[in-house]
């Protein structure tokens, strides 16, 4: 089931993270929004996101292991998509490390394409920024 994230949610999502990427709960500002996708008690995959007016960023969107390639991270971008249409945003935008096959195929199959490499974006490492237009 994919829903707004709630505060009682923290220590299941703090467990996915620690557990997949062994990583703490993300730093937020007053942009940030969270979609999570649950299943029985847990959570099995977040999206962190920030809407700042006309437009979007992803920060992340993580599905746990056992559960990928199962549509759990298209279901969570879509209702992102279907939550920032009505609040008229226009374009959604990410970064995404130029390693990470697997994420670069799923933002592809949701209709981002490149736009720009950004240099050592990462530590040691390029990101590629990625657009979706949602208003034409
Ligand atoms: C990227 C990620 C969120 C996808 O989640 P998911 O729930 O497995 O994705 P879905 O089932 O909705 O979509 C599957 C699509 O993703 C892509 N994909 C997923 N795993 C892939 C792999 N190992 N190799 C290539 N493409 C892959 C494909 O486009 C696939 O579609 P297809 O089966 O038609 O080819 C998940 O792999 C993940 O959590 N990765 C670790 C965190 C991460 O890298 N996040 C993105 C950067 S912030």
């Amino acid at each position: 089931m994919i829903r707004k994230y709630q505060t009682s949610d923290y220590n299941s999502v703090e467990k996915m993270l620690k557990d997949e990427f062994n990583i703490s709960f993300p730093q937020e500002n007053s942009f940030s929004r969270k979609l999570v996708c649950a299943k029985d008690e847990n959570i099995v995959g977040i999206l962190l996101y920030s809407v700042m007016y006309e437009r979007a960023e992803i920060d992340y969107i993580c599905v746990k292991k056992e559960c990928r390639n199962k549509n759990i991270a298209t279901d969570l971008i879509n209702e992102m998509f279907t939550i920032l249409i009505q609040d008229n945003v226009e374009t959604v935008s990410l970064e995404v490390r130029k390693s990470n096959i697997p994420a670069q195929n799923f933002y592809k199959k949701m209709g981002f394409s490149e736009v720009a490499i950004r240099s050592n974006y990462y530590k040691n490492e390029d990101g590629i920024l990625m657009v979706r237009k949602l208003i034409k």
